[in-house]
């Protein structure tokens, strides 16, 4: 058995002598979005720090608990607190936790984050539903010694956001009279914002928003055979022009100011699973 197999099975048995609770879907809640995680009807919750291999995070707004329950009937596992490149955690670090909830049971991973907008289109407060990536990472949590029961060498990419997932998700939007979105997502490493120069070139590269993590917990969770649905706070918008320094509060003000839309796509698009 492989390594990381054997890691996985670990941190399984930890949960399994906590709770025996059968989750369907997945969810990772990103910055400032833990209103889901309110919505739980919790059947246990166990914190990071008593799971073997999943680091600790180090922001304190992300809290390292593991809720399992019902969101609108379904059963679910939520992540609050997440792990970061910038952080310093490895690749495989990150992504360990979808390993685990891959292990436990779940066939769908539902992931929120919080965005810079490259495209103009967008405003401050708006969400974007992903339909793609690019990996701008300069990393790849796949890289390395592949176990072939956990997933292929080569995962196919051609569909790393599941169509009929955004479909619903903009119509559900769309019924609610929220601004929504559908575009690509691009993944930097962080910790600092981009320059105007950076900013412009991912506006060539068509990428619609901005963001520090994410696409190595999809890339995970697509070489897992997992669905996968994606969405992102648009905190504030990246235009090279007028670029002004960026204000973190102001970015964490506005995630929570979106944090009651996100939630009620999030429910809505659950109930519909
Ligand atoms: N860049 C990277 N990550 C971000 C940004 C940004 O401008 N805004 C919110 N998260």
């Amino acid at each position: 058995m492989s390594e990381l197999k054997q890691q996985i099975e670990l941190a399984v048995q930890a949960i399994r002598k906590e709770t025996d609770f059968a989750p369907r879907i997945g969810i990772i809640l990103g910055t400032g979005l833990g209103g889901v995680a309110r919505e739980i009807q919790a059947e246990k919750t166990i914190e990071y720090a008593r799971i073997p291999g999943f680091p600790r995070p180090t922001m304190e707004d992300h809290a390292g608990i593991l809720h399992f329950g019902r969101l609108e009937g379904q059963p679910i596992v939520a992540m609050q607190g997440r792990f970061h490149l910038y952080e310093g955690y490895s690749p495989a670090q990150i992504t360990f936790p979808v390993r685990v909830l891959k292990a436990l049971g779940i066939d769908t991973l539902v992931v929120s984050n919080a965005a810079g907008g490259i495209n103009r289109k967008f405003q401050a407060g708006d969400l974007m539903i992903l339909d793609d990536h690019i990996n701008f990472m300069g990393v790849n949590p796949l890289v390395g010694a592949n176990d072939d029961t956990l997933g292929p060498r080569f995962p196919d990419m051609s569909e790393p956001y599941d169509k009929k997932l955004v479909a619903l998700g903009m119509d559900i939007a769309l019924a609610q009279g929220f601004r929504c979105h559908r575009g690509t997502y691009i993944a930097v490493t962080g910790p600092c914002l981009e320059t105007a120069a950076e900013y412009r070139m991912f506006g060539v590269m068509q990428a619609d928003a901005v963001g520090m993590s994410t696409v190595p917990e999809v890339i995970v969770a697509k070489h897992a055979g997992l669905r996968v649905f994606g969405v992102s706070v648009i905190t504030d918008m990246c235009i090279p022009e007028t670029l002004k320094p960026a204000d973190i509060s102001e970015i964490i003000a506005i995630a929570n100011e979106a944090e009651p839309r996100l939630t009620q796509l999030i429910l809505r698009l659950i109930s519909k699973m």
